[in-house]
């Protein structure tokens, strides 16, 4: 996971972005640089150091080959687009212009197109074509500040940006999109961050950069755009050092910021299982997993509990559809104790947020001891499951405080898509132009989950109504039954309101006698092979009554107009990853419902986040 620090400094500030990046090494990483104005003598020019590996081989280089200046950048990379080399690390130049970059720049491939007759490049990276984007803008005679907005625009994806400009008079820039970046204010300094822990030695005062803003940030100003480029002030928020690891920054809850870090906690865990860089997901040997070869399981028992469960019966149709395999999905305390016939040339996965819930890592163990292989995708490399599974698989969504899990969620969603894609692969049932397009609809997902983040008004204003409710009820069919069912897991688990998911076919069997006059129906909807019949029985409790808020695209809203109470309209996504953005809307709904009650969001009553017993 990158991480940024830079400082618009009156002291020199190479030591101190030593000792940021130091800060930010939790994030995980595989190279390490700085990049500085140095005006230490005559005309002022931008240099900088890189290195392989840990922080200290950094340092090491920089006590050898010193760096002066005030005006400074830092980077950890944790690779996406090429090899984790000096080469690819971070800071990445391009005539004047030093830059520092986390999160996927997704049309890079375009933009280097677009100037290959005039600029060379030097890495693999999708990084590097943005310091050429603002070069280029400078040259044909814009100011730093307008190349750097006017580049902006011309990006696709998520990320957080830090540059520096040589001659451009003191100024640190920086953008965040998708990936979250902060801004430190000091005594005649100011520094931008990746969080408030980069700068907890630095800055008690932090400006957390909203959705599309961008700043121009020098010794003694900070000055904040928002996506049109209008001035904006945001809120300071008071951060003490201690308490940085687990701040909320400018957010009501953990859960809210967990909600909101999906564009880069997907990012992260896509950073593991897909090369972006050739449009492919990557092999097992890639991923360290030799020993495990698709094309000699007969079956699949993804094994797991609540959401994680979820995500695993989701996945289901994925291995199936995709890979052609057979797969049982199991609620783990219910696996251990039915003495299941398993056969030796099936693999258990358990999936944990965690790795440590009691039930999960017993079923595991069970699977163990009847001689299955077994994986576990985890959150926490360091559990329980990840150490005892023989392959372990990380979802590196970073740490989830909310007891209500969203980001593990969608990051085991798409650990668990990639994996589907790369057995299809293995098992020829996926050719490379089929491939190339998953990949791609793959590394779309960050800056789709950040347009989807942008209906969070509307699911507010329409949660109040839900509050009101006694009762819900979450439809969907195919991967989007599992998503019903966790749509309705968390509204219960943080509203306290009753709500049931249900496969849409399967409500006229018996649980459409519950409908009546005002009862919330929430239909889980996007324009696929099934959406025609979820209509129909959307139809079916809409005319007994029901209250309908369809979430769905804009094909799908323009085919019920006038059908429903409301209509959410998410990004038009590929059918495959389709779950993972509609998973962000039951999520705002559950959490601007439960707000709206003034129930305890982080940590409801009766739960625990690791559940160590069974
Ligand atoms: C619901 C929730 C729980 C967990 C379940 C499994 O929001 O968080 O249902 O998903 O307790 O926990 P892990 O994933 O840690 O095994």
């Amino acid at each position: 996971m990158c991480g940024i620090i830079g400082i618009a400094g009156n002291q020199p500030v190479t030591d101190r972005l030593l000792e940021g990046l130091k800060r930010l090494e939790y994030r995980g990483y595989d190279s390490a640089g700085i990049a500085v104005i140095n005006d230490d003598n005559g005309p002022s020019t931008l240099v900088r150091r890189r290195a392989e590996g840990k922080i200290r081989n950094l340092e090491n280089l920089i006590n050898e080959e010193p760096l002066e200046g005030h005006l400074g950048i830092a980077h950890t990379r944790w690779a996406t687009h090429g090899a984790p080399n000096t080469m690819n690390a971070h800071p990445h130049f391009a005539g004047r212009v030093g830059l520092v970059h986390n999160g996927i720049i997704e049309n890079f491939t375009l933009l280097r197109d677009q100037l290959k007759d005039t600029r060379t490049f030097q890495t693999e990276t999708d990084t590097e074509v943005v310091a050429h984007l603002i070069d280029e803008a400078m040259k044909s005679g814009l100011s730093g500040k307008d190349a750097f907005a006017a580049s902006l625009k011309q990006l696709t994806g998520a990320f957080a940006i830090g540059v520096v400009i040589d001659g451009v008079d003191g100024q640190l820039f920086a953008a965040r999109r998708g990936s979250p970046l902060a801004i430190g204010l000091g005594d005649g300094e100011n520094y931008i961050g990746s969080d408030a822990i980069a700068l907890a030695s630095l800055s008690s005062k932090i400006i957390y950069l909203e959705e599309g803003d961008w700043a121009v940030i020098t010794t003694d100003s900070v000055e904040i755009f928002d996506a049109n480029d209008t001035p904006v002030e945001r809120a300071v928020t008071i951060v003490s050092g201690s308490l940085a690891a687990a701040e909320k920054g400018n957010y009501r809850h953990f859960m809210l910021k967990e909600i909101y870090e999906q564009p880069e906690s997907v990012s992260h865990t896509l950073t593991h299982y897909v090369d972006a860089f050739h449009h492919k997901v990557k092999t097992l040997a890639e991923l360290d997993m030799e020993g495990l070869d698709w094309n000699k399981l007969e079956r699949l028992s993804l094994i797991a509990c609540g959401t994680a469960a979820y995500a695993a019966s989701i996945a289901k149709y994925w291995f199936e559809q995709l890979a052609h395999m057979p797969v049982d999905v199991d609620i783990a305390s219910e696996f251990r104790y039915r003495r299941p016939a398993l056969t030796k040339k099936s693999m258990a996965i358990a999936v944990s947020q965690s790795g440590e819930t009691a039930d999960t890592l017993a079923a595991l163990r069970y699977c163990q001891s009847k001689g299955l292989q077994t994986a576990a995708i985890v959150n926490v490399m360091s559990s329980s499951m990840a150490r005892e599974a023989d392959f372990a698989m990380p979802i590196n969504a970073g740490p989830e405080i909310g007891v209500a899990s969203t980001k593990a969620f969608t990051s085991q969603l798409t650990a668990l898509l990639s994996l589907a894609i790369s057995a299809g692969v293995r098992r020829g049932l996926i050719d490379g132009s089929r491939e190339k397009n998953l990949a791609e609809a793959l590394t779309q997902m960050p800056r789709l989950i950040a347009e989807t983040l942008t209906l969070d008004a509307d699911i507010e204003a329409l949660a109040l109504d839900l509050s009101k409710a006694d009762s819900a009820f979450y439809l969907g069919r195919g991967v989007h039954y599992p998503l019903a069912l966790e749509g309705a897991l968390k509204l219960k688990e943080i509203s306290y309101i009753h709500a049931e998911g249900y496969a849409a076919g399967e409500l006229k069997h018996g649980p459409i006698a519950l409908i009546e006059e005002g009862t919330p129906v929430i239909v889980i909807a996007p324009t696929d092979a099934l959406f025609e019949k979820t209509v129909s029985n959307m139809q079916e409790v809409a005319t007994r009554g029901a209250k309908i808020l369809l979430i769905t695209d804009s094909e799908g809203a323009k085919n019920t107009a006038g059908m429903t109470d409301a209509t959410l309209i998410c990004p038009t996504v590929s059918v495959e990853t389709a779950p993972i953005i509609y998973a962000i809307t039951v999520q705002l709904l559950a959490y601007h419902t439960a707000v709206h009650l003034g129930t305890d969001v982080d940590q409801p009553r009766n739960l625990a986040k690791s559940v160590t017993v069974e």
